[in-house]
């Protein structure tokens, strides 16, 4: 059976002032009812699939237990004593997996992600998995609409059951790069989800990585077990390099594969993209929580306990919080996490 894994050890922020180190942008519900993991594992249903094994930080645990007993969906959950990014959450997932069952498929998936058509996602997961099991390493793409910096980007190649060999894998290029690979019509972006044998993956991480896959090694080998949570050893993993999985394996296997999705995918990275996936108003503006309006458009106003009056703006996001408030320009809402930045710089 196939075992989903939930990566929900990120920090998100770029939705400061609500994503917050305490309670990241995943324990909210942003862009739904249910909070961004709960609906991560909720769409999981309907899939011949296992509980999901939930990857995250030592200080989110008890978050992440309430949320997922919540939709009963409570599964294993691994705490990372600090986040060193992906290819070592996944590696530990992996590890953990195979000690369990040597054949084990990993539905490896982000906790920030809306997808909007779940059939598809479901369709995609299935042709998927035919191809993980033997032997390849599965991505999820997406037609590209914007030469977007944040994302990965996949040549596709020669077909292959559903999907197409990945002819190149490029993590995060500049924007005059994107912008050629939207103009080739050739490159999907890369969703951040992936299917691939456990063991298939701590292969490819050893050939490229041996540093990485050795301190996660190391990290497993003194593992402690409580209710749900599972302890890898903090000092052991501590050492382990910091880097992503689109670094670290992605742009360097030979047997990458990519199944082009087509399931109303966002990423729910900052104020504009929450701003893109939601109905707007005549003006274009999205309004949550108490909000009195007199001529603006094409705005997030995002309020929480007060009123919030706006009158003449445009394309400008408010994000009220108890104890901060951020006035920005939509455009330049990627340079949130800067901002937070130097609130840490200076705090
Ligand atoms: N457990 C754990 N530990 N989870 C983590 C960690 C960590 O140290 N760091 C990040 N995550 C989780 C995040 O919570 C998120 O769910 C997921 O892993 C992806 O991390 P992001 O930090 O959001 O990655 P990204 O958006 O910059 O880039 C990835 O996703 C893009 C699509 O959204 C890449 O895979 C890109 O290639 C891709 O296009
Ligand atoms: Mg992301």
């Amino acid at each position: 059976m196939i075992l989903p894994v939930i990566m929900a050890g990120g920090s998100g922020t770029r939705l400061w002032p609500l994503s917050r180190q305490l309670f990241p942008k995943q324990f909210n519900n942003l862009a739904g009812e249910y909070t961004m993991l709960q609906e991560t594992a909720m769409r999981l249903s309907g899939l011949d699939i296992e509980k999901p094994l939930t990857i995250c930080n030592e200080e989110h645990r008890f978050i992440v237990a309430e949320q997922l007993r919540d939709i009963d969906r409570l599964g294993q959950i691994i705490l990372e004593p600090e986040g060193r990014n992906t290819a070592p959450a996944i590696a530990l997932a992996a590890l953990a997996a195979v000690s369990r069952d040597k054949d084990s498929v990993l539905l490896v998936l982000a906790a920030d992600h809306v997808i909007k058509d779940v059939q598809a996602f479901h369709g995609a997961v299935k042709s998927a998995a035919a191809l993980a099991l033997e032997g390849d390493l599965i991505t999820f793409g997406i037609v590209p609409t914007e030469a977007h910096t944040g994302y990965g980007y996949i040549r596709r190649g020669q077909a292959k059951a559903d999907g197409f060999k990945v002819e190149q894998f490029v993590e995060k290029p500049n924007v005059q790069t994107a912008e050629e690979y939207i103009k080739s019509g050739e490159y999907l972006w890369n969703s951040g989800m992936f299917m691939f044998k456990a063991e298939q993956y701590l292969d490819e991480l050893k050939a490229h990585r041996p540093d990485i896959f050795q301190a996660c090694a190391e990290a497993v080998q003194h593992t402690s077990v409580d209710l749900d949570f599972v302890r890898v050893d903090a000092d052991a993993f501590r050492k382990c390099p910091d880097e992503s999985v689109d670094y670290a394996v992605m742009e360097n296997t030979g047997r990458a594969m990519v199944i082009p999705m087509d399931a109303g995918w966002s990423d729910v990275g900052s104020w504009s993209s929450l701003w893109e996936i939601n109905e707007k108003d005549d003006a274009g503006n999205v309004f949550h929580g108490d909000v009195v309006n007199l001529d603006s458009h094409n705005c997030l106003v995002q309020g929480e306990d007060r009123l919030v009056a706006t009158l003449g703006l445009d394309d400008i996001v408010i994000v009220d919080t108890k104890d901060a408030l951020l006035v920005a320009a939509k455009n330049r809402v990627q340079e949130v996490k800067d901002v937070v930045a130097k609130i840490k710089a200076e705090g």
